[in-house]
């Protein structure tokens, strides 16, 4: 089996090796290319080296090529991975400012600041899709490049391969509500309803058996489980209670959006926003990465928002492979899933998975009519922004931001836009 990882030099990379490593048993992954662009070749060459080392030190038989040639790379594939951040963390620190020049929002994935890293991701993730159809058009795309819902979907409705999108939260929901419990993860089951980034957790199982409401109380009590990119805001438990579900964790910018913007501006002030915390991270573990003693993922690897996204990759290329039919919250084409959104919209809800790919099933719980509205509106503002980022279409570019529930108003929308475009011309081919 082959794999190309585009975006290969990325920190998160010894994540993936780790996982790779750990399941060869029943995934005999044979080829790991690992492909960036010049100006990653650096990080390339260490991220390269460290995961030489990790399976030497397991003893597997993996052959590992580093290349910045991307073609070469995905020839022959049977999976390929992107994990790639266009315009680096630089522009996600822009992409992040920005709004918080017009008092909203700033977030890699959530509102004004998602819409511009999709403006300038959708255009590359296309590229790499023509390329899969030339060169390997039995692979199948898994897109973990944010933001991976409104991405997965430009791939679905203008990409022609097959493709799965791809998030560690809804593994990192199930790890933690199987640590809340004490108890291992093969005994918890969760139903997720939503798209990516703005979903719910619906329903809890312990060993078949239906917990939802018992977990509830006992999360709301403990107010756990935030990712490590997020301000870990409290929940207010009466809405909790009402709606009779977990939100995940981005939920706290359409929720409390006021006190996460606060919370923003702060760290603008003292540490930095998000991208410029990650940057002194990421200087971090690339030195440990340097270390030629090193063999194993650091533990530091887990400050990353991303933690544990190989589990989340590998179990589903393992499962495809051997045709497991076990479920997994993965981004797929809606169909009839969730009736109240598009068709042909991406949706991030429970999946068969097997040799075939991942097959939404429909909810067995109907999701709180307040979660359904917004889902309607951001799916809105998603389908929008794909139009936008496909064929540079300045209409639906400011349609999308518009409707967004974190833009106030076309006046602040046309701010955003007009700043978006411009600290963006370099990545922006289609405008
Ligand atoms: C979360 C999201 C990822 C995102 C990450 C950011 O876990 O699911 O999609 O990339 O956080 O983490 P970072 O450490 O880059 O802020
Ligand atoms: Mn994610």
């Amino acid at each position: 089996m082959k794999i190309a990882v585009i975006g290969g030099g990325s920190s998160y990379t010894p994540e993936l090796m780790e996982g790779f490593i750990y399941h060869i048993a029943t995934l005999p992954v044979r080829e790991v290319w690992l492909v960036d662009i010049e100006a990653g070749r650096e990080k390339l060459s260490v991220v390269g080296a460290l995961a030489k080392r990790m399976i030497e030190k397991a003893g597997v038989q993996i052959d590992l090529h580093q290349t910045l040639d991307r073609r070469e790379a995905i020839e022959g594939a049977d999976f390929v991975l992107t994990q790639l951040r266009v315009g680096l963390l630089d522009a996600r620190a822009r992409d992040e400012r920005i709004p918080l020049r017009y008092h909203c929002i700033g977030q890699e994935t959530t509102g004004a600041g998602g819409f511009a890293k999709a403006l300038r991701t959708v255009p590359v993730i296309l590229d790499i899709c023509q390329d899969m159809r030339e060169l390997a058009p039995k692979a199948m795309l898994l897109n973990f490049t944010n933001p991976a819902g409104l991405v997965t979907e430009a791939v679905i409705k203008y990409g022609g391969v097959k493709a799965i999108g791809l998030c560690n939260l809804p593994i990192g929901m199930r790890m933690n509500i199987a640590n809340t419990l004490g108890v291992g993860l093969e005994r918890i089951d969760t139903e997720m309803v939503g798209i990516n980034h703005l979903n719910w957790t619906t329903r809890v199982f312990l060993d078949g058996d239906d917990i939802t409401s018992e977990f509830l109380d006992r999360y709301l009590s403990e107010q756990g489980m935030t990712p490590a990119n997020i301000p870990d805001l409290q929940w207010d438990a009466e809405l909790l209670q009402t709606i009779g579900a977990i939100p995940c964790g981005y939920l706290r910018y359409y929720y409390m959006p006021d006190e996460m913007l606060a919370e923003e501006q702060e760290a603008a002030r003292t540490t930095g926003t998000r991208a410029e915390v990650v940057k002194k991270v990421e200087a971090e573990l690339f030195d440990l990465y340097r270390d030629p003693n090193l063999a194993i993922k650091p533990k530091q690897l887990e400050q990353r928002g991303g933690a544990y996204y190989s589990e989340a990759a590998v179990r589903l290329m393992d499962s495809i492979y051997n045709n497991t039919k076990d479920i997994q919250t993965v981004n797929v084409r809606n169909g009839k899933t969730l009736p109240y959104l598009p068709e042909d919209a991406s949706v991030e809800v429970n999946c068969v998975i097997g040799r075939d790919g991942a097959i939404p099933l429909p909810p067995t719980v109907p999701l709180a009519a307040s979660s359904r509205g917004l889902l309607q509106v951001v799916k809105a503002y998603e389908s929008l922004a794909v139009e936008a980022a496909v064929h540079g279409d300045r209409a639906a570019a400011l349609e999308a931001l518009t409707v967004h529930p974190l833009v106030p108003s076309v006046a602040a929308a046309k701010q955003l836009l007009h700043d978006i475009l411009a600290e963006n011309e370099a990545y922006l081919p289609q405008f």
